[in-house]
């Protein structure tokens, strides 16, 4: 579903070009739970960027479903990201002025579909995990766990091809962590492909397949045995 063939990115600073992701190639199936683990400052936010169509690669491929996702204009991008990508971050992202089910119709808005069945989708997807109860309720009067579902919801309510999770329990408790962790277990079985980004070796272990950068290359195992 995901092709990434010889993708890098580097930066330009004054005259020195400095490199950040080097020639990463990688093949994400349909149905897959991936997670790719790495220090801080191995890349690990920048592929997530290339990935989701917020930032470009300085040279490579990227092709989703045989598309080819970098010679599109900026615009038709806005629009990929929105219908095929839901995003997940660690500090939620989520509007405070808004309740919980206007948070999750956001990505609605621009799909054309009528409110009422904006709201129906909304809710749908606020039942998926497990906060109908809390619709009305803004993100200030929710628990850390409940945010982040909150979140969840709104990445799946588009029926995405896909969810891009950068640290996802980064900013919560292991007991919230994992129950955060269980939830894309279970929207995985459903068949929701997740790729998900973390620098904890627990966390990325409930994945089917872990993936490691470290200095903006990928490896298949962990750089100490790579190194061993
Ligand atoms: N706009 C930029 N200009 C120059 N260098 C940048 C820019 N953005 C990121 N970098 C550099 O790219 C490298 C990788 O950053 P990135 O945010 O991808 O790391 P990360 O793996 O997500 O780290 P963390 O775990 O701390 O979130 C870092 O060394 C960072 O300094
Ligand atoms: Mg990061």
């Amino acid at each position: 579903m995901i092709r990434l063939k010889n993708l890098s990115k580097s930066y330009n600073l004054g005259k020195e070009e400095i490199p950040i992701l080097k020639r990463i190639s990688l093949d994400v199936e349909e149905g897959e739970f991936l997670a790719i683990m790495g220090p801080s400052g191995s890349g690990k936010s920048t592929l997530m960027n290339i990935l989701g169509c917020l930032d470009l690669p300085s040279s490579g491929d990227y092709e989703l479903e045989s598309m080819n996702m970098l010679t599109g204009h900026a615009n038709k991008l806005a629009e990929i990201r929105n219908q095929f990508i839901g995003f997940v971050f660690q500090s939620f992202h989520l509007l405070p002025r808004l309740t919980a089910l206007q948070n999750v119709e956001l990505p609605l808005i621009y799909s054309g579909l009528k409110k009422k069945e904006r709201k129906e989708r909304a809710m749908d997807a606020l039942k998926k995990v497990g906060l109908e109860d809390r619709a009305s309720f803004r993100p200030p009067q929710l628990s850390g766990g409940q945010r982040q579902r909150v979140a969840i919801a709104r990445a799946i309510v588009n029926k995405p091809k896909f969810i891009l999770a950068d640290e996802p329990t980064g900013a919560l408790d292991t007991k919230t962590g994992e129950q955060i962790l269980s939830l894309f277990k279970k929207l995985n079985g459903e068949g929701v492909t997740i790729i998900m980004i973390t620098h904890d070796e627990e966390v990325a272990k409930k994945a089917d397949r872990i993936i490691y950068i470290r200095d903006g290359e990928l490896f298949k195992e962990r750089s100490e045995d790579v190194h061993a």
